[in-house]
């Protein structure tokens, strides 16, 4: 562990120190937090100040955990629904270092903060109360679904209905968005244009180690790329690495061109739907 990765390790302690002096101290906490949110940070659309003022110490500057908390930009995270999302912010974990913040915080502060963790997982925003259109029974569409889910293998990378990757972007409403011939080109040469906040980028590393992702997070410190398998984000610390560079190529493989006509044709259906 580099001296540095140390420091912010003792300081987060000792902040956790105070923390937890203050949660003994219970009412003089909620006391104190209360104050604070009453003040200059309410408000809709506040969610990032809010996480870096309450949820950062424990989570991450980006989401990525910390000693005294757990990622939420991994798996489990990523796969609580939008109101169990809400639902732990509000009341907390029982017997776990996650308080409730009801009380502290207000409604709309916990859906603000709640739609800024979405953003830090790369997802849409919450939608609350959104229901979905129902399954579709056009035999091409199901199909199509299949090949998605299935030996296409786009849902590696591209969520729908909230399920599925995040290293490209959610599919959700796309038949309305994407005309025919922007989602043919989309698919069959994904470089041609890149979606913005999706591009990628390169990370060449002292020993000459080069890694590939979706660029996910800039800060004075560090960088953060999400592999290409969606599964892992790491933090670069910039003054460990040789050089950060954006590539101009997508991330996405060309696995659509190599698909026959009639699979082409029934996840085209599918897509359409959505
Ligand atoms: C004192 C440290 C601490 C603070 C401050 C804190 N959390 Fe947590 N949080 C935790 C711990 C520990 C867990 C894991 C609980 C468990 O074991 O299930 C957790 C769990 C969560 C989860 C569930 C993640 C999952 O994968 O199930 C969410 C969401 C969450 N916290 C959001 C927040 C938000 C938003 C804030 C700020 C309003 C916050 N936390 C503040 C410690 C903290
Ligand atoms: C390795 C990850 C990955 C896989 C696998 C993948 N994609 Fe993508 N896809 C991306 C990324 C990243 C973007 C955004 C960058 C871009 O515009 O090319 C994207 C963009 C798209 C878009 C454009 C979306 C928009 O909003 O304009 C569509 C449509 C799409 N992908 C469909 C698919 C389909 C269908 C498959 C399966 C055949 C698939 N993708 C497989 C990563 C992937």
């Amino acid at each position: 562990m580099s001296t540095m990765t140390k420091q912010i390790g003792e300081n987060l302690k000792s902040s956790f120190t105070v923390l937890l002096t203050r949660c003994i101290k219970g009412v003089t906490a909620i006391l104190i937090l209360s104050a604070l949110s009453a003040g200059s940070l309410a408000g809709v659309g506040e969610g990032q100040e809010l996480y870096n003022a309450y949820c950062q110490i424990c989570h991450g500057v980006l989401g990525e955990g910390q000693t005294m908390g757990k990622p939420l930009t991994d798996a489990p995270a990523n796969r609580l629904a939008d109101q169990e999302l809400i639902d732990v912010i509000t009341d907390g974990r029982a017997g776990t270092g996650m308080a409730a913040w009801e009380g502290s915080l207000s409604e709309i502060e916990i859906f603000d903060i709640a739609s800024y963790i979405r953003n830090l997982q790369g997802r849409p925003a919450l939608v609350l109360g959104d229901n979905d259109s129902g399954p579709s029974d056009d035999p091409n569409v199901i199909a199509g679904e299949m090949l998605f889910n299935g030996s296409a293998d786009c849902a590696t990378c591209h969520s729908y209905d909230e399920k599925g990757g995040s290293v490209g972007p959610s599919l959700d409403g796309l038949g309305s968005r994407l005309g025919d011939d922007a989602l043919r080109q989309a698919l069959m040469n994904p470089s041609a244009s890149i979606v913005s906040g999706y591009g990628a980028k390169e990370v060449e590393q002292e020993d000459g180690t080069v890694v590939r992702g979706r660029f996910r997070n800039d800060s004075e410190l560090a960088v953060q790329i999400q592999s290409e398998d969606g599964r892992r984000w790491v933090t670069y610390f910039k003054e460990r690495v040789t050089a950060v560079r954006d590539l101009d190529e997508s991330l996405m493989p060309d696995t659509f061109a190599n698909l026959s006509v009639s699979e082409q044709e029934k996840l085209l259906a599918f897509l359409s739907s959505l």
